[in-house]
């Protein structure tokens, strides 16, 4: 062993660094320059090519990495298998370790794994960036459990994150591998159990052509576990054979010792007292690549026996600190079976902990010791730990020492009594004694994988026999900078009884005592405060019901009030898909209508399908990383490189000077490919980095110093609204006559809504790879939604004419409207590296950057009067719309057109009025996202409704209805409706749901329970198809058939995972009568199909369908005299004989869509080709103590025409859902006062995760509803669900009046979206809020505004 500087030390006495020995695949590795830096993802993907495993965001919080470690323990003889994320992994830390990808366990080529198969076949796979990772979660899961309930299952897919799929269709596919999984998935006796269970809610009539299956289990092939590939024998007998080894691997700037034995390491320690101990790397990982930290020095004592033993003691267990969390749960679940309940009350509050603790993969890593000594004021194990009086030994090279872990142990942010020289050993964790009592409680936006917003335990100890408090402690996290006990408060509540009074002025002190800076950061005081108060009162009714139980004379609890303490349990979901099957008689080989699997989910499932950054890197390639602002609105003084052009692996910078054609770009023409001397948001691209790697092009970009003279940014619309900061035009849809209406209404309300903002969150980020070819030619690979734009921008900043520019797209990882415009921001500037330096430059976005550069969905202010009549009739609505655009256009004005275009919703109204916003301010360019302004235009639409609903004191269900268009009537653009079906989705959704039934539950269960509520909501939308820009209307495709007979298909869409190509694969196949097999899609390009629109606008499907169509019967056309000579023969025979006739069978298609051009000025001429409907009835329950909500129930009827493809429509339908539940409920970016982001990844921005998903989901495509607007009577998908989700909020809005009704409130209140935790909770008035009221706006600086 080596010290730092090379010297050797006494441990050993190697040169250099040692070998790393591991085994990927079955294969053995030996890497002799292991770079203690590199985590085991960059290996796979660069040094491997594995580029199955995928990178989504690399801090642990995707899912995406996920692979499986093997290891063999010779302490326990043990083999254990164990899912990770390979993207916090330090390669360093892999010696000795067999490692499964999934490229290891199938291919499409040899053979699929079952857990390939299903995920494919299940359709859980739709742009598929997530899936290898999910499949590794399972597969890992099946390694150690065979037969998995599906309660291990949701565990251990805790970790993993989907954007596309909504997940029901995963579960669905792998709850095969269970023993108890939910729904029978339509294999019950008498089909569907879901189907029969709400048998009586459904239409009386039967229909034999409904199907509620999207795939068969008899196609799958069976698990056999014994068939599993088995750990590598060579690594079993060096496992078996060689004792732990000292190792030593240095790197371009850290040396990675891992000592042999406990003295080493406290040798070492004693030697490099500033060394980081890093066991799982899962706090160290982040902060080493977010927060730029550099540790010269790593210790990694992992495998040192002391610090993962597990010792029983007569009072409690002690814990090695290298022990990981898994273990550690596993371990004290064991102890809580075999204990008496009274001694388990400590472990059962850590395994609380531990049950909300990150992800399956984290917690198999992460150490307990980590933990602890991160001393994190958010840990959620050092409250238990605190509560319960656990002890820590501690030790250095002259020996050991006990510390209790009290309120002395953390002395600062992040700091403890131990000393640099020091280690922790181990964690003694006591039993409870029989007095006494222990919860923990821990509070985050969302349940699985997230951080606490406050976390907390609390342990009480009785005069044995009765109520008398003998000792008290309450512990929280996320109140201070460290975990911190309510001194105060326990101090004063000894000696005293448990019971009313105690709880008052237990509430009254912590009151005072838990307070909190209202700057304080992580924001969110009051809600934070008002949770120290609420759950002590969760704790105090625990403990009374306890001491009860106890036969100690306390008072009862009421059976109402019992709802305070329930502990959440997730539910076993359910689900029903139904859809009407294709007409008797429809040919086999035609699989127009029928389910069929998206053409690569299969590759998706192995690992196969190659993504742009999956390409293998060009022998004389760079990377390529962006200098971006850190002012939200700035002039730049200066640009400082020299620090960082001194780097390893630096090639070259670029500014605006080097754009050789024009620095001007962006839609409208506004942006800057580099900032020229001014920048108007945080994020903005300054300049760029070339350089060998990523790694050096990203440490040379941190190292560039800008200086700014800072401006005065404009951040929220609140701000561009006082400043009257608006882009031009201020857009209006007026019809009826306003006056009149208001005259007429018998009331008059007033109101507002702001909606917040969303991030994209495609699992891939923004990539382009740029190389350069002969005669100006460049040729780049990036993934995007619109090809053709990418081209002109490209072309626009090299200076060279379109035609020299090829953009190929293969697939995304995700679009969702973000990859629309934005590769704006990427694909100019690595082009422009690319020209400069004449050799291939790669780029892809971190996640944090992504995130900071790229914008997302434009937030919205709604405020608005609306005038009804006491029936609940609307008769004038007069409403006004504010997005925050950002510092360009990009197409904010064609969103904020179609926010107006859905004001009404499905609602007639008379005498209406909506005027558009667009709000000039310091953000990154806010853009298009599924909806595309529609969701928050409707939103404001169900707002109003709703206060209508309130304020008559009438169902808000009742006055939808009323208000719902009927067939013939004109929106306020004077587009009328025809062949509306919003009254058959309507009334299926409310027979479908149970509604009356439901409705009668909600309102007995909010009757009997005081802390929970219960709401309900049914909520309609009506969407306009067609892009609102007419010239996009249009489509071009190109097929060609070969002289074997095979077609090769080219369209101007861009696949992303919503199916595009299997669509279009399925559409040429019917028109040229052929089975799919012989059809090919390869990609989308430039050089193929020209002027393409964008992938955008739910329409790619009815245009580039229609152009395929076109292109299809030209040739069919063409073949026919040859099929007419030859009626016997195959298509083959067809093929060949016309090209020895020489027939062109090569097509171009064509479409563009009919009689649409709308004109504000005129308010008339048609907007939209048609609509799509549908409706949702979602049921929730709230907990109003914590704002928590599950979702309970959520059933859609939506109508997509005749599907081209139920099981992608339905597909369509579910994520659609789960991202606009997203949306209205949990997804909150926040930014601070100046314009920073501060959510930049998956650790603070929370999408929906798999616990999400509705108890029961039930999806029905509307039957008999043929729409002849489009390609096969079918209609646009990808947007139209997305509002439905609206029907979560609104059914959280009524579980909360429900709360303020027994605070005696009722009437509208504002709840603005999303629905998050903190707002219900702030929102449910009661005792404990009016402890903690808010501080007075204006009178601080909040941590983060609301934008
Ligand atoms: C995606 C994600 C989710 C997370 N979720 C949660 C969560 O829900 N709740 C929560 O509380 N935390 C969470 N964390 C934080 C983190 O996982 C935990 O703090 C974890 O326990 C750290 O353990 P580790 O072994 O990975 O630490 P490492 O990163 O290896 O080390 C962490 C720190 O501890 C020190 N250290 C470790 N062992 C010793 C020792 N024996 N002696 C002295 N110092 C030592 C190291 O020097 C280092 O400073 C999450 C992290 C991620 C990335
Ligand atoms: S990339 Fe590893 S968890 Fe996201
Ligand atoms: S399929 Fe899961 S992220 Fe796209």
């Amino acid at each position: 062993m080596r010290d730092v500087n090379g010297t050797m030390a006494e441990a050993g006495d190697r040169n250099g660094s040692d070998e790393l020995v591991f085994f990927v695949n079955g294969r053995k590795i030996i890497e002799k320059n292991a770079d203690p830096e590199m985590t085991l993802l960059t290996y796979l993907r660069r040094k491997l090519g594995l580029t199955g495993t995928k990178l989504g965001c690399a801090e642990g919080g995707c899912g995406a990495c996920t692979v499986m470690l093997s290891r063999y323990q010779p302490h326990t003889k043990q083999l254990l298998h164990y899912a990770i994320n390979a993207c916090l992994a330090p390669l360093c830390s892999l010696h000795m370790v067999a490692v499964t990808t999934v490229e290891g366990i199938g291919s499409v080529a040899r053979k699929l794994h079952p857990v390939q198969e299903r995920i494919a076949k299940s359709h859980g796979s739709q742009c598929g960036f997530c899936t290898p990772g999910i499949v590794m979660s399972m597969y890992a899961l099946l390694r150690n459990n065979p037969t998995p309930k599906m309660a291990d299952m949701e565990e251990a897919f805790q970790g993993n994150l989907c954007r596309c799929t909504g997940y029901r269709p995963i579960l669905h596919g792998y709850k095969t591998f269970t023993l108890d999984g939910g729904c029978c998935g339509g294999k019950g006796k008498n089909g569907c159990c879901m189907k029969n269970k709400n048998k009586v809610l459904q239409n009386s009539e039967e229909y034999v052509d409904e199907a509620t299956s999207l795939f068969n289990t008899e196609d799958f092939a069976p698990y056999d576990p014994t068939q599993e590939v088995i750990f590598p024998p060579e690594l079993m007998s060096l496992s078996k054979g060689q004792r732990s080894q000292s190792l030593c691997f240095h790197g371009e700037r850290t040396t990675w010792l891992q000592p042999d034995s406990l003295d080493e390491f406290l040798l070492l320690k004693w030697k490099h007292p500033e060394a980081r101990v890093v066991v799982g790397n899962t706090e160290v990982g982040i902060e080493v690549k977010f927060k730029n930290m550099v540790y010269p020095v790593i210790l990694a004592p992992a495998f040192i026996p002391e610090l993962n033993a597990v010792t029983h003691t007569e009072d409690g267990i002690s814990f090695g600190a290298a022990c990981t969390l898994s273990h550690m749960a596993a371990v004290l679940r064991q102890a809580v079976r075999t204990l008496h309940p009274h001694q388990s009350e400590v472990f059962l509050a850590v395994l609380e902990q531990l049950r909300w603790f990150a992800g399956q993969q984290i917690r198999n890593v992460a150490a307990v010791g980590g933990n602890i000594m991160t001393a994190s004021p958010i840990s959620d194990l050092n409250p238990v730990f605190m509560a319960a009086g656990c002890k820590l030994i501690l030790m250095d090279k002259d020996g050991s020492r006990e510390v209790q872990m009290d309120d002395r142990f953390f002395t600062g942010y992040r700091r403890t009594v131990v000393r640099p020289q020091e280690i922790l050993i181990s964690v003694h964790i006591p039993y409870s004694k029989k007095s006494q009592f222990i919860s923990a409680f821990k509070q985050s936006p969302r349940r699985e994988d997230d951080i606490s917003i406050v976390t907390a335990a609390m342990s009480v100890t009785f005069t044995p026999g009765t109520d008398v408090v003998e000792d008290l402690r309450l512990s929280y996290g996320g109140m201070a900078p460290t975990t911190m006990l309510a001194k105060k408060t326990a101090n004063k509540l000894l000696g005293r009884q448990w019971g009313e009074e105690l709880l008052q002025e237990a509430c009254s002190s912590l009151a005072e005592e838990m307070t909190l800076d209202p700057s304080a950061p992580g924001g969110m005081v009051t809600y934070r405060r008002t949770l120290t108060l609420s759950l002590f009162y969760k704790f105090y009714l625990t403990v009374l019901q306890k001491l009860r139980l106890q036969g100690v004379d306390v008072q009862e609890v009421s059976s109402k009030s019992l709802s305070a303490t329930q502990v959440y349990h997730q539910e076993t979901p359910s689900s029903v898909q139904i859809y009407q099957t294709v007409p008797e008689g429809q040919c086999q080989d035609d699989v127009v209508g029928r389910p069929m699997m998206h053409l690569s989910a299969l590759k998706q499932a192995t690992g196969e399908a190659v993504y742009c950054d999956d390409m293998p890197t060009y022998e004389n390639e760079l990377y390529l990383a962006l200098i971006t602002s850190t002012k939200a609105h700035a002039q730049i003084l200066s640009v400082d490189v020299s620090a960082a052009e001194c780097l390893p692996g630096v090639v070259s910078f670029l500014f605006a000077d080097d754009v050789p054609g024009s620095n001007v770009t962006g839609i409208r023409l506004d942006e800057t490919v580099f900032a020229d001397n001014q920048v108007t948001c945080v994020g903005h691209i300054i300049g760029a980095v070339v350089a060998d790697t990523q790694v050096h092009a990203q440490r040379a970009a941190k190292a560039v110093k800008i200086q700014y003279e800072e401006l005065q940014p404009v951040v929220t619309i609140q701000e561009a609204i006082t400043a009257r900061s608006f882009y031009e035009p201020i857009r209006t849809i007026q019809n009826g006559d306003l006056e009149a209406g208001f005259k007429q209404a018998e009331h008059i309300l007033e109101g507002e809504i702001h909606i917040g903002g969303q991030e994209h969150f495609y699992l891939e980020t923004h990539v382009t790879l740029a190389v350069p070819r002969e005669d100006e030619e460049m040729e780049l690979f990036v993934s995007t939604q619109s090809p053709s734009d990418t081209q002109c921008f490209v072309a626009k900043a090299l200076g060279v004419a379109a035609n020299k520019v090829l953009i190929r797209v293969k697939r995304m990882g995700g679009g969702f409207g973000g990859k629309e415009s934005r590769s704006v921001v990427l694909s100019p500037v690595v082009a422009v590296a690319a020209n400069k330096l004449k050799r291939p430059v790669r780029c892809m976005l971190d996640r944090d950057e992504d995130m900071l550069i790229t914008g997302g969905r434009h937030p919205f202010y709604g405020k608005y009067k609306v005038g009804f009549l006491n029936s609940g009739k609307v008769v004038a609505v007069d409403a006004s719309f504010y997005s925050n655009v950002g510092n360009s256009m990009d197409l904010s004005q064609a969103i904020m057109e179609r926010a107006l275009f859905h004001m009404e919703n499905s609602y007639r109204v008379p005498n209406i009025r909506g005027q558009g916003f667009m709000c000039h301010t310091n953000l990154p360019s806010n853009t298009a996202f599924r909806g595309f302004g529609g969701p928050q235009g409707m939103m404001v639409a169900e707002n109003w409704i709703t206060d209508v609903a309130h304020s008559l004191g009438r169902s808000a269900e009742e006055v939808r209805r009323l208000n719902l268009y009927l067939d013939g009537e004109s929106t306020p653009y004077n587009q009328i409706l025809y062949g509306l079906t919003l009254d058959r989705c309507w009334n299926e959704c409310l027979s479908r749901s149970g509604y009356v039934q439901r409705q009668a539950a909600v309102h007995l269960y909010n009757k009997q329970n005081r802390w929970t509520k219960r709401g309900l909501a049914v909520v309609p939308t009506k969407f306009g198809i067609s892009f609102t820009a007419t010239f996009l209307n249009q489509a071009g495709a190109l097929v060609h058939i070969y002289k074997d007979g095979s077609v090769l298909l080219t369209h101007g869409g861009t696949e992303m995972g919503q199916g595009l190509h299997t669509k279009m694969v399925q559409v040429a196949s019917r028109v040229l009568g052929i089975p799919c097999s012989k059809i090919h899609i390869s990609e989308t390009s430039t050089n193929t199909v020209a002027n393409t629109s964008p992938t955008a606008a739910s329409a790619s499907s009815d245009l580039n369908g229609a152009a395929v169509q076109n292109a299809c019967e030209i040739l069919k056309e063409r073949l026919e005299p040859f099929k007419i000579k030859n009626p016997e023969g195959s298509w083959e025979d067809w093929v060949k004989t016309a090209y020895f006739d020489r027939v062109n069978l090569s097509a171009n298609g064509f479409y563009k869509t009919p009689d649409l051009g709308y004109s504000f000025e005129l308010n008339s001429g048609r907007a939209f080709h048609y609509f799509s409907y549908g409706v949702a009835c979602s049921e929730v329950e709230i907990d109003c103590l914590t704002g928590a909500h599950k979702n309970l129930s959520t059933t859609i009827v939506m109508d997509v025409g005749q599907s081209l493809n139920p099981a992608i429509d339905i597909g369509q339908v579910e994520g659609g859902f789960m991202q606009g539940l997203g949306l209205f409920t949990l997804e909150e970016l926040h930014y601070s006062p100046q314009g920073v982001l501060l959510t930049r990844g998956p650790g603070s921005y929370k999408i929906p995760a798999f616990g999400n998903v509705p108890t029961e989901l039930s999806v029905s495509l509307l039957r008999d509803a043929p729409n002849d607007k489009a390609i096969f009577s079918s209609k646009a998908v990808g947007e139209p669900p997305f509002f439905l989700a609206a029907s979560i909020f609104y059914a959280i809005k009524d579980a909360i009046s429900a709360a303020r009704a027994e605070s005696g409130i009722t009437g509208p209140f504002r709840l603005d979206s999303p629905a998050s935790a903190e707002r219900i909770r702030n929102t449910c008035s009661d005792r404990f809020t009016k402890l903690c009221p808010p501080a007075e706006p204006g009178t601080f600086k909040p941590w983060s505004v609301q934008v």
